[in-house]
């Protein structure tokens, strides 16, 4: 038995929701709620091929507004020119969702330096460069959502030592500090999932 379709209430109609590694799993499945609930989608991906599927299935299943670009989140300036030509299309990023990630799973000993390279730039800079070039234009429009995830790997997954979602706690944290008090915090919400990681990630570092 399927599960039961979600209601869908138009509520991103007129807001521009920025996804990346869209392509698939967590990232397409995001895009098509997204999209119906109205949203204009930004989706960006390093598997052009797949991203370019991905968008038009989610066109032609809601009728979105899909603008596919192939970026690479670990480029400051991929990033910077996307999210630019994004807010030229559209007039804004009203939601972004740091989804990208790999992983390089290995005992601690086996994990080589181009591997934990690897996986924090794209999960934990990846989303740093994202959340950096959303910013001003969510807090001077007032409005903003910035959507990054945890993991329950701050507990010491086994394998798992390069994997960067603790330290997304500590960056949302800091993001969310960052629009708080400066006339932005009504319109703004930089959501702590799960709760227990970010907390974790604040005192260790000291914030
Ligand atoms: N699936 C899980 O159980 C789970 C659990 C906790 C966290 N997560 C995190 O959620 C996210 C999505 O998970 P998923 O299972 O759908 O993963 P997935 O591997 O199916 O999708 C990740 C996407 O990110 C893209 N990507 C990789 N590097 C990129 C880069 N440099 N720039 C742009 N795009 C890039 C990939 O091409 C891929 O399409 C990941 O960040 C993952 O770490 C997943």
């Amino acid at each position: 038995m399927s599960a039961p379709k979600p209601a869908v209430q138009g509520r991103y109609e007129g807001r521009t929701v920025a996804i990346t590694g869209a392509a698939q799993g967590l990232g397409l499945a995001m895009a098509t709620r997204f999209a119906a609930e109205g949203a204009t989608l930004a989706l960006v991906d390093v598997n052009d091929a797949c991203l370019t599927e991905a968008a038009e299935a989610v066109r032609k299943e809601h009728g979105a507004t899909v603008l596919a670009t192939t970026v690479d989140v670990t480029d400051s300036g991929q990033v910077a020119g996307w999210i630019g030509a994004v807010e030229a299309a559209t007039g804004s990023v009203d939601v972004l969702v740091n989804n990208a990630g790999i992983i390089r799973d290995n005992r601690v000993e086996n994990i080589t330096d181009e591997d934990w390279d690897a996986v924090i730039d794209v999960s934990l800079k990846g989303a740093f460069l994202c959340a950096r070039a959303v910013l001003p234009g969510m807090r001077c429009r007032r409005y903003g959502r910035i959507i990054s995830f945890s993991s329950m790997s701050w507990r010491g997954n086994f394998g798992q030592a390069n994997y960067p979602r603790f330290f997304i706690g500590c960056l949302i944290v800091v993001v969310r500090r960052r629009c708080r008090g400066r006339g932005v915090d009504s319109g703004m919400r930089v959501r702590q999932w799960p709760r227990r990681a970010a907390v974790a990630g604040l005192r260790s570092s000291g914030l």
